[in-house]
């Protein structure tokens, strides 16, 4: 049965003191729905965010981690490093990363080795640049990005994997994919799991969609049969907006 699950990225927003400030406001809200809820504060903010979250339903993750056990990667964070501060969720391959920070193909699929190795659940980000989506190209891109980072694993893996189909030209810019054109990436996309690994595997993988979800187009989008929940970036910022939207199934 694949999970409803809503997370928010905050991205680089919120010092300790917002951090603690948001963190007490979302503990207020009122959970309506069947999703897990999960937010993602930055480095410096998660120990604190996991320790005031413990003994709430909400799940503190990472938005990065690098493949590497440990060494000389100046500013990187490790799994292990992670697992000690009770982190057990990571996001890997945003776009904002691989724009800006050079993430590949390859480097991913080491994160997600990693993460496996470690036991730990990747929410796994990927989506086409909107020259790629005026040239018809989206399905390739995104078949691609999947293949090359997630195809060399073994089926069970799947068990600790969360699919997150973000077009980029949707990300930031209030340009929301339409519920449409979300269903038809998120069915392509299931279909390109169910193609390589059985119909098991597919139906069981949570297909998350971010880019412009907010309150108001949320349930919509939501309502869609392949889109299993949301990434959630600007409406994450503000507790009543981040909760309307996990409430929008
Ligand atoms: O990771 C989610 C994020 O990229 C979406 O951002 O602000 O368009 O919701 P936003």
């Amino acid at each position: 049965m694949r999970k409803h699950i809503v997370a928010g990225n905050w991205k680089m927003n919120n010092n300790l003191s917002k951090t603690e400030n948001l963190l007490n406001e979302l503990k207020k809200q009122t959970k309506s729905s069947d999703a897990e809820v999960m937010v993602a504060p930055t480095f410096v903010n998660l120990s604190h965010a996991f320790k005031t979250l413990k003994q709430t339903d909400i799940e503190a993750v990472a938005q990065n981690m690098h493949f590497a056990e440990n060494g000389a990667y100046t500013g990187e964070i490790s799994a292990d490093m992670l697992k000690s501060i009770g982190i057990n969720t990571v996001i890997l391959g945003h776009s904002e990363r691989r724009a800006y920070y050079n993430e590949t193909d390859a480097s991913l699929a080491k994160k997600i080795d990693a993460a496996l190795a470690n036991n730990m659940r990747s929410i796994f980000c990927f989506g086409e640049e909107l020259a790629d989506r005026k040239s018809g190209n989206q399905e390739t891109i995104v078949a691609s990005q999947i293949k090359n980072a997630l195809f060399h694993l073994k089926a069970d893996a799947f068990t600790n994997i969360v699919l997150a189909y973000e077009p980029v030209w949707a990300i930031g810019t209030g340009e929301t994919a339409s519920p449409e054109q979300a269903q038809e990436m998120h069915a392509f996309i299931r279909q390109l799991l169910s193609d390589k690994y059985g119909d098991a595997v597919a139906n069981s993988v949570s297909i998350l969609y971010g880019g412009s979800v907010k309150p108001n187009n949320a349930r919509e989008i939501f309502s869609k049969p392949d889109v299993d929940g949301g990434l959630i970036g600007g409406a994450s910022l503000k507790a009543e907006d981040f909760y309307a939207i996990v409430n929008a199934f």
